[in-house]
């Protein structure tokens, strides 16, 4: 199962030393960087929007994958592609209009990723597959950083994994929340492509030895 890959979180990175962080983590070997935008009402906490955005972009050569806790995403979804983002995954929960916010992400000019939380019935995902470029899988309730991974999330991957392999989909599968070297290697296993890790990896003293540990955790399960 070649080709998993950890995306850190910048939502645990110190904002004062963002571009040094995110360079440290790019150095050991991070080509994917994940952005935590919340906007305090679909989800219960106020992180940062589209200069964060910027400056991520600007802080790396690897991919910006921007993950969307915002009510009505489709009408900022553009303004993210603007802003750098190769990647915008909006939630379901977040907009009656979904396939709308997922046209809005693709006709800016990006790839699109479709969430959702951990008790939300997976047939939404199952039935948007085939348009997605990444599927997220939220092994938390989304809000916060440092919340512990519900295992839950493990056959909802094995789920998908089996969908997207019997069918077209090129979708990739992504985990988020309370992926640390304890539960990586089981999340891998249940079929995610790339796993999120915030605290894990910014939430160390060092986070390029973190991401490194947290990289060998990934390939030991394979
Ligand atoms: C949670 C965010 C996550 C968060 C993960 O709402 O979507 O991306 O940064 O943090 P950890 O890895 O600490 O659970
Ligand atoms: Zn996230």
């Amino acid at each position: 199962m070649p080709g998993a890959r950890i995306a850190p979180s910048v939502l645990s990175a110190d904002l004062g030393h963002l571009a040094e962080q995110v360079a440290a983590v790019e150095a050991a070997g991070a080509d994917w960087f994940h952005v935590d935008v919340m906007d305090a009402h679909f989800v219960p906490n106020l992180s940062f929007g589209v200069p964060v955005v910027s400056a991520v972009r600007r802080a790396t050569r690897g991919l910006v994958d921007v993950h969307l806790m915002i009510e009505a995403p489709e009408r900022w979804a553009a303004a993210y592609v603007d802003a750098g983002a190769d990647l915008v995954t909006v939630h379901a929960e977040a907009t009656p209009h979904v396939h709308r916010a997922l046209a809005a992400v693709r006709d800016a000019g990006a790839k699109v990723g479709l969430a959702l939380n951990p008790l939300t019935p997976l047939a939404m995902l199952e039935d948007a597959l085939g348009e997605l470029d990444l599927a997220l899988v939220m092994s938390v309730d989304p809000g916060f950083g440092g919340q512990r991974f519900l295992s839950s999330a493990l056959r909802r991957l094995e789920r998908l994994r089996t969908l997207r392999d019997a069918g077209t989909s090129h979708a990739l599968l992504q985990v988020d929340g309370g992926i640390d070297v304890s539960t990586a290697g089981a999340a891998r296993l249940a079929g995610a492509d790339v796993l999120v890790a915030g605290s894990a990896v910014f939430g160390s003293a060092d986070p390029a030895a973190a991401f490194t540990a947290l990289r060998r955790a990934v390939a030991d399960a394979t």
